[in-house]
């Protein structure tokens, strides 16, 4: 299997200084991240919060900086190319957050908030944006009468599904799913975690799914990494780790679980 993403060395350090009297200190979010992830797996980042986890993966969707290091998409580093060329990377790769982080302008109705990615991303004409939105709403399992409503009239459910519809429009190969189903209910969890491994395998789409959620990642990684102070102290395929973990902190992690 060949790697769609390389992460080489990615370090990430914030500055935090809360008062302009006070001494600024550093937090070192990312200590030389290094692993793959394989074409076609679900790569499941697991650690406590503060680990990294989404720094990790706002540096993996070129939407933070790192100091230090190279995410190589298809072998290309995605911080030294040509904006016409991360043009269209920007379409290959997505990402979705959990929905308190992840707001959908409250005045847009669906249709428009499926219109934008579309608008940016593929020049369709109105006709085409139109079916596309269909074809969409669809793949989410939504109705069509949703497109006329406003988010506060979804349900939360229905609103993580406008979000990843949001993501997948632009026909990516590789999403970010930042604990995409954390605010949300068990039985609505199993529903768009379902709806998510149904997109994987339509759109043959990649993921690095970021959770604290050992359970989740159980049932539906393919791969692993642990994440602790900004390290990742352990990485391999899913029953390897769940089964032999050799790190110390994963051990305890699993044993919590268990
Ligand atoms: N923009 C920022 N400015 C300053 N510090 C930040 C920023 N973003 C993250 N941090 C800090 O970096 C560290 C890692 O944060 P991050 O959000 O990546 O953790 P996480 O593993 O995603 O946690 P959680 O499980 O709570 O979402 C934390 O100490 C956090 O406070
Ligand atoms: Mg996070």
């Amino acid at each position: 299997m060949s790697n769609i993403i390389e992460i080489v060395n990615i370090s990430k350090e914030f500055i935090i200084q809360k008062t302009p009297f006070e001494k600024p200190s550093r937090i070192k979010a990312l200590n030389k991240i290094s692993f793959s992830i394989e074409s076609g797996s679900i790569f499941g980042l697991i650690g406590e919060s503060g680990s990294g986890k989404s720094t990790l993966g706002k540096i993996v969707t070129n939407l933070m900086m790192p100091d230090k290091g190279e995410v190589r998409f298809h072998g290309q580093n995605l911080f030294d190319i040509e904006e016409k060329e991360m043009r269209k990377l920007r379409k290959d790769i997505q990402i979705v957050f959990q929905m308190a982080q992840n707001p959908l302008d409250p005045k847009r109705s669906v249709e428009e908030l499926l219109s934008e990615p579309l608008n940016i991303h593929l020049k369709l004409q109105q006709s085409d944006i139109i079916i596309k939105i269909n074809e969409l709403l669809k793949q989410v399992g939504l109705d069509e009468v949703y497109k006329d409503k406003l988010p506060f009239q979804l349900s939360g459910g229905q609103r993580q599904r406008v979000i990843i519809a949001r993501a997948i429009a632009s026909n990516p190969k590789f999403l970010v799913l930042d604990e995409p189903v954390s605010a949300l209910d068990v039985s609505m969890q199993g529903q768009i975690m379902n709806l998510l491994i149904d997109l994987k395998k339509e759109m043959s789409l990649t993921y690095l799914f970021i959770t604290h959620d050992l359970y989740l990642a159980r049932k539906f990684c393919t791969h692993i990494g642990v994440m602790k102070d900004g390290e990742l102290v352990e990485i391999g395929k899913i029953d390897d780790v769940m089964n032999h973990p050799k790190n110390a902190y994963t051990q305890q992690l699993i044993n919590s679980f268990k």
